[in-house]
């Protein structure tokens, strides 16, 4: 039986341990081993992880990988991607290779206005709203200024405030209405500062606006929150080549290849089932990089599928065409990302991640992540409209299943050259491990 603890934060990290292993696990020993042998032996570098959360009691690994070749506006890059799905890594480094021989990627940044909103209520008469809201104006900026100068200094900033009526859909419910440019910071901190003095300063200034009844002085303010919603933060990345240019072998011409890869991409454009099988398979890419570089995956992943649905049917956020026997392969997405502060300044195998993609600039990570996520797709489409998904997914899922078998290094040496030549399912493997430890 489970049970409840008081001030389970308060106890130390063996304290914590210790009332986990003996309250949940049956072999409390072997648990707190297993606990134990993640730590880092590197006391600091413990401690460092340790004090990113509350309640730490181990650190959670994922692999990082490397997709090298990835050229993008004619700059070489070696990609970091942290993720633990078999294929991933390896098809964005087969697309990167794929692309370098024919021109690399294309990319451009289109916006990177971020927002962030005030959400309250106020019973009154809407004009005297806006008219307080015309001479409160410029005192909401000003009073953020302790917040604002170093970021003003650099180049952004507050971009303005609109007061949005929200009564049609919710009684006496409005908005402060706020865009930011946050340049290098995901700005999650510095826009959310900004919005709580703004609430502040509105909800003061309220009580002392003379045209106001007692009852219109009472502004409630509900909440102050940037929005994940970024879809005027956006970036696109684009790769092109003659249709001849996509076959690699004789076997199937490019251009039977590019109409198939066209349709394949028109059909997750109007079928929202496959519309997020064919965005999750991008979001491989993207949240890997999106990871390995610090970044906030849990925002992406909302903003971006937002975005997907944002003409209120769900649809690929990748679009392809042939124009004049070229073949035109593209994304546009909505990506908030930061490359100073947060994460990016602490987590050591962050700041190498950063450095092995020569310090990007947010814009220029914007490009990298948003080319992470066009190849990721490349690979899918590529596979499923010539071999199917599997040949490729368990060829990598072979390792996983000789890890489950603890099979030795040799034994993983003359399986994986036995499977070069054999399909591989979870049985035909626990089949042939049985074969070959048998012989021997
Ligand atoms: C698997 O993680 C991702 C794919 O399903 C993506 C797709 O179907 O496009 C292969």
């Amino acid at each position: 039986m489970s049970k409840s603890i008081a001030g389970f934060s308060k106890l130390s990290k063996s304290k914590k341990i210790d009332w986990i292993v003996d309250t949940y696990f049956a072999n409390a020993e072997s648990a707190k081993g297993i606990l134990k042998q993640y730590w880092n032996s590197d006391e600091k570098l413990q401690q460092l992880h340790d004090e990113f959360i509350e309640n730490t009691i181990t650190n959670y690994y994922l692999p990082l990988g490397v997709a090298p070749n990835f050229l993008i506006n004619d700059k070489l890059y070696t990609i970091p991607m942290a993720i633990e799905e078999s294929s991933v890594v390896a098809a964005a480094s087969k697309a990167g290779k794929f692309w370098l021989d024919r021109g690399g990627f294309i990319t451009n940044v289109i916006s990177t206005t971020k927002i962030g909103q005030v959400h309250f209520v106020f019973k009154g008469d809407f004009e005297k709203l806006g008219q307080f809201f015309d001479i409160v104006k410029p005192k909401l900026i000003q009073e953020t200024k302790s917040i604002t100068a170093n970021m003003e200094k650099r180049g952004g900033g507050i971009l303005n405030i609109e007061l949005i009526d929200k009564t049609e859909d919710i009684n006496g419910y409005y908005q402060l209405h706020a865009s930011f440019e946050t340049l290098d910071a995901m700005g999650a901190n510095f826009i959310n500062s900004c919005l709580e003095q703004f609430a502040k300063t509105f909800k003061n200034e309220a009580l002392n606006f003379d045209l106001f009844s007692e009852e219109e002085k009472q502004i409630d303010i509900i909440m102050s929150i940037l929005s994940n919603y970024v879809p005027d933060c956006l970036v696109r990345a684009e790769v092109s080549c003659h249709v001849d240019e996509l076959s690699e072998n004789s076997s199937v011409s490019g251009r039977v290849l590019a109409e198939k890869f066209v349709r394949a991409v028109n059909i997750a454009e109007i079928e929202p089932y496959r519309a997020v099988t064919h965005n999750k398979g991008i979001m491989n890419g993207i949240d890997a990089v999106v990871l390995a570089t610090g970044n906030d995956f849990r925002a992406v992943e909302a903003g971006v599928h937002a975005y997907a649905a944002r003409k209120g049917k769900y649809s690929s956020l990748t679009h392809a065409k042939i124009e004049d026997d070229t073949f035109k392969f593209w994304i546009e997405i909505p990506l908030a990302l930061g490359t100073v502060g947060g994460l990016t300044s602490l987590h050591p195998l962050v700041k190498l991640a950063l450095e092995l993609l020569h310090k990007p600039s947010a814009r220029e990570l914007m490009q990298i992540i948003a080319v992470a996520g066009l190849a990721q797709n490349f690979g899918a489409i590529r596979s499923l409209t010539t071999t199917g998904i599997q040949q490729g997914h368990m060829k990598m899922h072979l390792m996983n299943i000789l890890n489950q078998f603890e099979a030795t290094n040799v034994e993983k040496q003359t399986l994986v050259e036995y499977f070069k030549n054999n399909t591989v399912t979870h049985s035909a493997v626990v089949e042939a491990i049985q074969k070959l430890r048998a012989k021997n």
